[in-house]
């Protein structure tokens, strides 16, 4: 007799149903969440689940999806789950020694890419995790440069990027070699190994959470080195913003991301370290996400 347990057959519409309904606690996006899960399980893309949706698929595929379901159900990031995630329009590796970058932080690129038009030069992102901020930029100035006619109006800009963990740069530099970016990579603690030169430009999305942050429980499988910093959250903004300023050429730029209610914080820690027009501005749900600040001398 053969005692292996069958699954009842189940349409994609009837598999995104019961699927949704077992996220409803855990995910604000269950139904999307359910639909890419699916559409990876598949390897299609969403639009098959619309196109198709009183088709069956194989057993195997099923399964693969419903544990993947379970994972999202004990908060497992979707973008672990399939191994990557969007950003700037372009799809990056990631795995749990990366942060899964979020949306927010294309306020930051493009915050970067409007600062290099105006002051052309190298630049440098700091604790790059797996590559977003630093690819984005490199691949935003390679596309003007490709596209351009004229030499004047597409700068190559030279990046950097900086981490402090192996496993997340190794995903960096994968990023770049598939995306086809032009991004130099350094195994650094903030600036203490990078090559002795001055930037145009420092980015950086550091560590901001508090230790006692309440969003920390649900992002217990994202790496705790990439979200928590001591000092309320500010110790490595400030790390990055004392050091920086032997870091930067004349009149160089420090834009940094930070917590929405760390606006005021990042200010004043730019005020007392001697940056000049010090200004934040809004994500695009208008709450405080990123503060600059340029430095003289
Ligand atoms: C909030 S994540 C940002 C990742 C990526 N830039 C993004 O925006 O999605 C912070 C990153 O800083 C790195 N990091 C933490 N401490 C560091 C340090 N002392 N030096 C360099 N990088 C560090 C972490 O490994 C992590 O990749």
């Amino acid at each position: 007799m053969n005692n292996t347990p069958t699954r009842k057959p189940a349409s994609i519409e009837q598999l995104l149903t019961v699927a949704s309904s077992q996220l409803h606690n855990t995910s604000d996006s269950a139904r999307l969440d359910a639909e890419v899960l699916l559409a990876h399980a598949l390897e299609r893309d969403r639009s098959y689940l619309y196109t198709w949706p009183e088709r069956e698929p194989p057993t195997a595929v099923a399964t693969r999806f419903l544990q993947s379901i379970e994972q999202r159900e004990h908060g497992v990031p979707v973008a672990y789950l399939t191994g990557t995630k969007e950003f700037w329009s372009m799809r990056f590796r990631v795995t749990s020694d990366t942060l899964v970058p979020r949306a927010d932080t294309e306020t930051l690129v493009q915050l970067a890419i409007d600062q290099l038009n105006l002051y052309p030069g190298p630049v440098l992102d700091l604790g790059t995790g797996c590559g977003a901020i630093a690819i984005s930029i490199a691949k935003e100035y390679q596309r003007l440069t490709d596209n351009s006619t004229d030499n004047s109006t597409a700068m190559p800009v030279e990046v950097s990027a900086a981490d402090a963990s192996v496993p997340a740069l190794n995903i960096a530099r994968e990023n770049a070699r598939s995306l086809n970016a032009n991004v130099s990579f350094y195994l650094s603690n903030w600036f203490t190994h990078l090559p002795r030169k001055k930037w145009q430009l420092v980015v950086s999305n550091p560590p901001y959470l508090s230790p006692h942050d309440k969003h920390l429980p649900s992002l217990k499988h994202e790496p705790r080195n990439a979200l928590v910093a001591a000092d309320n959250g500010l110790a490595d903004i400030e790390n990055i913003v004392l050091a920086a300023k032997y870091h930067l050429l004349t009149n160089a730029t420090l834009m940094i991301e930070h917590g929405e209610e760390q606006g005021w914080s990042v200010r004043t820690l730019m005020q007392r370290a001697g940056y000049h027009s010090i200004r934040t501005e809004t994500d695009i749900a208008s709450r405080d996400r990123v503060t600059l600040g340029q430095m003289h001398e």
